[in-house]
C-alpha cells in the first residue's frame, strides 16, 4: 500500500523499512506544518478531538513516552499512560490480552514500546486501533529515525548527497536501523562506524558503508549520530573497556577540531556523557540534540494525525 504524493493511507506505523520515500516525506512535511503553526503561536489543535490514545510502554522511556503523550494532548486527544510494572502483567496477563482490554475501553490509537522485536506488528494484527511502534527490541524506532531526519533536513534542506555517520552500537540499535532505512531512501550516504563486534555483518546489505575507525571518516561527515552503547541488551563483553570505547569512538573536543566546521552532532538519547560524547560536544554549538527532542513532538503529532485521518477516510469509503 503506497501513497501518492502527500497522501497517507497506512493504518499503522511499524517501521521505516516498509515506507516509500514519498511516505517518509509526507510525514516530514506534515510535521513541518505543525512546527510552523506552533512557532506562529498555535498551541492547541483539534485534529484528535474525541480520540483516545494509549501509551503502552513495556520498557523504560523518558523522551518517547513524554513526547507522544504531549503530542496527543496538543492534538486534543484523551490520553492514558500504561506502566507495565504496576499492571496485571505482573499477575500473568499476556501482552495481547492487556492490549485488548485497553482497546475495549474505547482506545483508538496505541503507541507501543516493547523489548521484543516484532511486538508492535503482532499487536497490529490483533487490535482495530492504529498502532505506532515506539521502539521494539533491536528492530526499529521509526519516530526516532524520522525526528533525526527531520532535524537534519531542517538544517540542511535536503538529505541528498549528505554523508551521515551512525557511530556506536549498531548491533543492538533499533535507532540505527530506522535511520538507515530512512536516510538511504532519501538519498543520503550512510556510514556505520563502531567496533567490529558491534556491527552485524548483514548491515552492508542495507546499502550502507562500514568503518571501524571514526578518525578515518571524521572529515567526510556532514552529520554524526552518536548511538548509546546498549549495555542492557549485550550478552558478554563487546570491547575491552568503556575507557577504550570512549577513546576510539567517543566524540570529543579534539575530534571536533578535525571534523567539518558545520558538522551536525546528533544523539537519540539517553546520552552517556564521557562515553559516546563528551559534555563540551553534547552542549556545544554543533549539537542539535535538544532540537531533536523538540522536533520529535511535531513528528509524533504528524504520525498520530496522519494515521487517524487514513482510518477515517477508510471508514467513509466503506460506508
Ligand atoms: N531516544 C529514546 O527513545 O529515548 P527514550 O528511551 O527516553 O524514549
Amino acid at each position: 500500500m503506497s501513497a501518492s504524493p502527500g497522501v497517507w493511507t497506512r493504518k499503522h506505523l511499524l517501521g521505516l523499512q516498509e515506507l516509500t520515500a514519498t511516505e517518509i516525506e509526507t510525514i516530514l512535511d506534515e510535521a513541518g506544518r505543525y512546527k510552523s503553526r506552533w512557532n506562529a503561536g498555535e498551541t492547541k489543535f483539534d485534529d484528535l478531538k474525541g480520540i483516545a490514545v494509549a501509551n503502552l510502554f513495556f520498557e523504560p522511556s523518558t523522551r518517547t513516552k513524554t513526547s507522544f503523550s504531549l503530542a496527543a494532548k496538543r492534538l486534543s486527544a484523551d490520553t492514558v499512560d500504561f506502566t507495565a510494572s504496576s499492571s496485571s502483567l505482573t499477575k500473568g496477563e499476556t501482552f495481547i490480552d492487556t492490549a485488548l482490554n485497553i482497546q475495549a475501553m474505547g482506545v483508538h490509537q496505541m503507541v507501543v514500546r516493547h523489548s521484543s522485536s516484532g511486538a508492535p506488528e503482532q499487536l497490529a494484527r490483533e487490535v482495530d486501533c492504529n498502532v505506532i511502534n515506539a521502539g521494539d527490541g533491536t528492530h526499529e524506532h521509526p519516530t526516532q529515525g524520522l525526528l533525526d531526519i527531520f532535524t537534519i533536513r531542517s538544517h540542511r534542506q535536503s538529505l541528498k548527497g549528505l554523508t551521515v555517520a551512525l557511530v556506536g552500537d549498531i548491533k543492538h540499535s533499533r535507532v540505527a536501523r530506522s535511520n538507515i532505512w530512512g536516510l538511504t531512501k532519501l538519498g543520503a550516504r550512510v556510514i556505520v562506524c563502531g567496533p567490529p563486534t558491534l556491527i552485524p555483518s548483514e548491515v552492508k546489505e542495507f546499502g550502507v558503508e562500514v568503518a571501524h575507525s571514526l578518525d578515518q571518516i571524521l572529515g567526510e561527515c556532514d552529520c554524526i549520530n552518536l548511538l548509546r552503547v546498549q549495555f542492557e541488551r549485550q550478552r558478554g563483553a563487546y570491547f575491552p573497556s568503556v575507557r577504550e570505547y570512549a577513546h576510539l569512538y567517543g566524540m570529543n573536543g579534539q575530534r571536533m577540531k578535525r571534523a567539518k566546521s558545520d558538522v551536525l552532532i546528533l544523539a537519540p538519547g539517553p546520552i552517556n556523557r564521557g562515553v559516546e560524547i563528551t559534555p563540551d560536544v553534547a552542549d556545544g554549538q554543533n549539537s542539535v540534540i535538544l532540537d531533536q527532542v523538540t522536533n520529535g513532538l511535531f513528528i509524533r503529532m504528524a504520525c498520530l494525525s496522519l494515521l487517524r485521518r487514513a482510518t477515517e477516510n477508510e471508514r467513509r469509503k466503506s460506508r
